[in-house]
């Protein structure tokens, strides 16, 4: 019977699938999985009435759009209260002591992945759901399924009927590394952190894409109506049987003490564990002290994060390197002595500028501490002092560009060194003609850094213009490129001019003109005609342009040869004005917003997009305009003061998710009520 071997083949791929991924101690060989594989997907294919969306075949996900619909969690998705300092953890386990007695803790690692929420029925995976705002998520099964860590059906036959697990969806440092390489070898924006990137994975529109790029899952909360467990530990070893992936490194702890031990132990030993971790989570074990000690409004009260600080390594600074950007800027990179830290290993590392230099008093042959903030480049923190050769001697810093040799100007008001010789300044060239490609400008695809710097040094690519008059057989003649991906490139060459113009004016390259700037302008003067004709007082006018920005406009437009290059481009069809205005909802309109912060579900870009499409406004600075402050993690004190001594609404994340999803906006003025979880409705 076709459907009994159908069925037959998706039990045992499944298991090996678990033996492989979960357990790391595979049966068969690759060739025998691929083998039992290839013959499930030719009957699948022979038999699409016997299709299953948890057969093993699904695990290499599908190019169909996924949507994402959204989902409330039966049982609300809490955080947890975060602690910075062991003094902090001793007064939560001193304030459980009183509350309810002796108690034993289980310390776990806290994974730096995106929550998800697993459900299962009848042992097969049902959804799983972003954590969202907590009370409601966005079901993105179709993608989790292609997680090789995340199983389909589950082993064994003692789970309930009906349950949901819980954990986070990471992104390992290999994974992690290879995506990025690949992004900049395609030239797109790099993802920050790996955190970051498993988010925005999760939110890939192709499955297919989301199989390729590695994701791991691991789960560390059972939930459920009645679960036969008394304590965490037994949940998490049942899970375990079940074929879910449940860390190794938990332990049982009885005191301070040994919960010290543990979190000092993973500060240092985390290093070299293969996926991102930011903090230890201590958890009361026993399922009934859970239930005495309840809940606040945002978290349990069993439960604390020990927030890890930023990881430092230390190394020596071997030389600097003079690094000339796009627009002439001149940033100074130190090249260190490779370092492991933060799972990756470092070799570079910013020093920002001549100013912070100085500051540090950083010298040839120090000894320096690294660290790595949210940003994609490491930066240098500190010096050493101990250990600096007794000889050494402060830096001197350039005072030509390294690049062409042209004496380095400083603007007023600026940080850094520029080369002024912006037409005759190789990596300033092609800088431009790399920004103008990006994916958020022109969008041009297949032609990376590399191909860029080619076809520059054959003398075929001068300026952004010129990519208009590249054909076919110019770029299929140099190495590396052959016939097809020439045509492909210059496809995507002629597809740009569709890009509307908020993107192209980005794409331009004006100084100071980011995205977000370019936006508004483009909003605002309508045209290029319009912006390239309006003065000073006009450009101000233009919602976040100030005297810096305006004074960068004017003095692009003022360069003869920049205007020549506009005219180039839009007589090959580039677009220099703006369509008219669609909007999805105008469920923010008359309200404005300023968006400062890390966010947990969403980039500060998508949120600034959102609002943006249903009508609200952005704005960048906290002023008696704003209406909403969107607050998210580690945002700067200053803004926040300002905000409340101007009354102006600071919401979470997740309500601004709800006023977007049509809710009312949280009353007056900062004390806002928060998704109340019901002691019963969160587990145990
Ligand atoms: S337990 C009631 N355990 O940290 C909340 N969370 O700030 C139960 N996290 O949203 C969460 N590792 O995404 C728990 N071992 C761990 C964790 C962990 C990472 C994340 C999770 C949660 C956030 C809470």
């Amino acid at each position: 019977m076709v459907s009994e071997r159908i069925e037959e083949l998706r039990r045992q791929l499944e298991y090996h699938n678990f033996r492989y991924y979960v357990e790391n101690a595979p049966e068969i060989s690759d060739f025998e999985f691929d083998a039992l594989m290839r013959e499930l997907q030719d009957l699948e294919r022979e038999h699409p009435e016997l299709a299953d969306p948890n057969s093993p075949s699904v695990r290499v996900g599908s190019d169909l759009t996924a949507e994402f619909r959204t989902v409330r969690h039966r049982f609300p998705m809490l955080s947890l209260g975060n602690t910075y300092s062991l003094e902090e953890l001793h007064e939560f386990i001193e304030r459980i002591e009183r509350e309810v007695g002796a108690a034993e803790y289980v310390c776990e690692l806290k994974f730096d992945g995106t929550a998800i929420s697993l459900t299962y029925e009848h042992g097969r995976l049902l959804r799983a759901v972003t954590r969202g705002d907590g009370t409601q998520g966005d079901d993105v099964t179709a993608n989790v399924r292609t997680i090789r860590t995340v199983p389909l059906r589950l082993q064994g036959d003692d789970w309930p009927d009906f349950f949901e697990i819980r954990g986070e969806i990471l992104m390992p440092y290999a994974s992690f590394d290879r995506l990025n390489a690949e992004r900049e070898a395609a030239g797109e924006a790099l993802f920050a952190n790996p955190r970051n990137a498993a988010a925005g994975t999760l939110k890939q529109q192709s499955s297919a894409v989301v199989a390729r790029r590695g994701l791991d899952c691991t789960l560390y909360q059972v939930a459920g109506d009645d679960l036969p467990f008394a304590t965490h530990r037994e949940s998490l070893e049942k899970a375990r049987a079940w074929g879910f992936r449940i860390s190794e490194h938990l332990r049982v702890c009885r005191s301070a003490q040994e919960i010290d031990d543990f979190i000092a132990h993973w500060d240092e030993a985390r290093r070299s564990l293969p996926f991102p971790t930011d903090g230890v989570v201590i958890k009361v074990d026993d399922f009934a002290l859970r239930r005495q000690l309840g809940f606040t409004a945002k978290s349990p009260r069993w439960a604390v994060a020990y927030k890890f600080k930023a990881e430092q390594a230390l190394t020596l600074l071997e030389s600097v390197d003079f690094q000339v950007g796009r627009t002439g800027a001149v940033t100074p990179v130190a090249n260190l002595a490779p370092v492991l830290l933060a799972g990756t290993t470092v070799r570079r590392a910013t020093l920002h500028n001549a100013e912070q230099m100085a500051l540090l008093d950083i010298r040839p042959g120090d000894t320096v501490y690294v660290e790595k903030g949210g940003e994609i480049i490491p930066k240098i923190t500190g010096v050493e002092l101990s250990l600096r050769p007794a000889d050494s001697r402060p830096f001197q810093y350039i005072d030509r560009c390294p690049e062409c040799g042209t004496p380095l100007v400083r603007y007023e008001g600026e940080a850094k060194h520029y080369c002024p010789n912006q037409s005759g300044c190789r990596p300033q060239i092609i800088g431009r003609i790399i920004h103008f490609i990006r994916r958020k400008a022109m969008n041009i695809e297949g032609l990376g850094e590399e191909t860029v710097e080619l076809l520059y040094e054959n003398g075929l690519l001068h300026d952004i213009s010129d990519l208009y008059d590249l054909q076919p057989p110019q770029l299929a003649c140099l190495p590396r490129l052959g016939e097809k991906s020439a045509e492909n490139i210059i496809r995507s060459i002629r597809r740009s001019t569709e890009v509307p113009f908020r993107r192209t004016l980005f794409g331009l390259g004006i100084r100071f003109v980011g995205e977000t700037t370019a936006k508004y302008l483009a909003d605002h003067f309508r045209s290029l005609d319009a912006l390239i004709r309006a003065t000073r007082e006009e450009l101000v006018e233009a919602d976040e342009v100030g005297d810096k920005i305006a004074d960068a406009i004017l003095e692009y437009f003022a360069d003869a040869e920049n205007l020549r290059i506009i005219e180039r481009l839009r007589a090959a069809g580039v677009r220099f004005e703006a369509e008219a205005r669609e909007l999805e909802s105008e469920t923010l309109s008359g309200r404005s917003f300023v968006i400062s912060g890390k966010f947990r579900n969403r980039s500060r870009d998508e949120l600034k997009e959102l609002i943006e499409r249903n009508g609200g406004r952005n704005l960048a600075a906290v002023s008696g305009s704003v209406d909403f402050l969107v607050a998210g993690d580690n945002m700067g004190p200053a803004k926040l003061k300002k905000a409340e001594k101007l009354g102006i609404r600071i919401i979470s994340e997740e309500e601004f998710e709800a006023m977007l999803a049509g809710g009312t906006p949280p009353p007056d003025p900062a004390s806002a009520e928060t998704p109340q979880a019901s002691a019963q409705g969160e587990l145990f």
